[in-house]
């Protein structure tokens, strides 16, 4: 079976194609990061306006290249997201299925997110501990099985991505903030400024990332900083996330004896975390799941990969599925 992905949550208009396997035979993603670069944050109604310009053009690319038409289903996201970006989509993929006669799923953009790691070449074994970390979302799941969802703890405030994106702000390194501060910390010493690890007690699976902004925030705003102390403070800042992220994930893998913790979101990219988790988890005798770097950020390959799942589970969506702005993961997809 060959699944056309379409996703457009966010600031990515992007078309892949998936085989059985799941394999991906084509995976486009066009970026508007450009367009929303001079306002320092997507523009919601520009990411709208954009999706409707681009998609066409991303979804024929994504047919030529994995060798021409033959699609037999549609998977799109369906939130979380911003509801119009969302709804360019989903309109997209309703009206494509509509004309050719064929089956169609709404795709939640975390259930996404977490197949990523099923595209890679060893895919993880259930159960498994999944750390969660994108623009806005900070969370661990035990997966059981596809589909089976337990949420074990989240930020109370703000998502790890978000932390990246607003220092990066502050430091005025430009949109988005996670690359470009994992950029600026590679020469730096993470060890040179002590920054807090919030939560970081031992009965919490929670996060918080508040009081790391609020101290970077008082940081900055009492020291100047040159290039090197600059790559220093990244470096630190860095740490302080990857820290408590990879401690807790293997904390919890370990407490429900699972062989596997797959990584995943936009964040599971830095450098910095996938050695610390890769590295941690080795020494507690648990296997880190790592996708590749281009799958971890927003793509269309891991939302058909989630619908080839879901095919294989016969769960198709009526044409009454609508976007939702919020959905949390484990939520019926109907
Ligand atoms: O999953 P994603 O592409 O979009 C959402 O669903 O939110 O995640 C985007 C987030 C942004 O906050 C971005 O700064 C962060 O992922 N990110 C990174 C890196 N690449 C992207 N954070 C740290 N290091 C990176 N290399
Ligand atoms: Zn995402």
């Amino acid at each position: 079976m060959r699944i056309l992905g379409i996703e457009t949550s966010c600031d990515e208009t992007a078309a892949a194609i998936v085989t059985d396997g799941p394999r991906i035979l084509s995976n486009i993603v066009d970026s508007q990061i450009d367009r929303h670069r001079r306002f320092g944050g997507v523009v919601p109604e520009v990411a709208s306006r954009e999706h409707l310009t681009r998609i066409v053009r991303v979804v024929e690319r994504a047919i030529d290249e994995a060798g021409g038409p033959g699609v037999d289903a549609v998977a799109v996201t369906r939130g979380p997201g911003l509801l119009g970006a969302l709804l360019v989509g989903l309109q997209f993929a309703k009206g494509y299925a509509l004309a050719r006669g064929l089956p169609w799923v709404g795709i939640n953009h975390l259930e996404g997110h977490l197949c990523a790691a099923a595209l890679g070449d060893v895919p993880p074994q259930y159960p498994y501990i999944a750390l969660l970390v994108s623009g806005g979302h900070t969370q661990l799941y035990l997966v059981e099985r596809f589909g089976d969802y337990t949420l074990l703890g989240g930020t109370r405030d703000d998502a790890a991505g978000e932390a990246f994106d607003k220092v990066a702000k502050m430091l005025e390194l430009g949109y988005p903030g996670g690359q470009a501060i994992e950029r600026a910390a590679a020469d730096g010493d993470q060890e040179a400024i002590r920054l807090p690890r919030g939560l970081d007690r031992r009965d919490s699976d929670d996060f918080s990332f508040s009081g790391l902004k609020t101290a970077a925030r008082s940081y900055l705003a009492t020291e100047s900083l040159d290039v090197s102390r600059r790559a220093d403070f990244c470096a630190s800042f860095q740490e302080a996330i990857c820290d408590v992220l990879t401690k807790k994930a293997v904390r919890v893998a370990k407490r429900h004896r699972v062989r596997d913790v797959v990584l995943a979101g936009g964040v599971a990219a830095n450098g910095r975390l996938r050695e610390l988790l890769s590295g941690r988890a080795a020494a507690a005798g648990i296997r880190a799941v790592l996708p590749e770097r281009g799958l971890c950020t927003d793509n269309a390959a891991m939302i058909a990969a989630a619908g080839w799942f879901r095919a294989r589970e016969g769960g198709w969506s009526d044409w009454t599925t609508t976007a939702r702005s919020r959905l949390p993961l484990g939520q019926a997809p109907q």
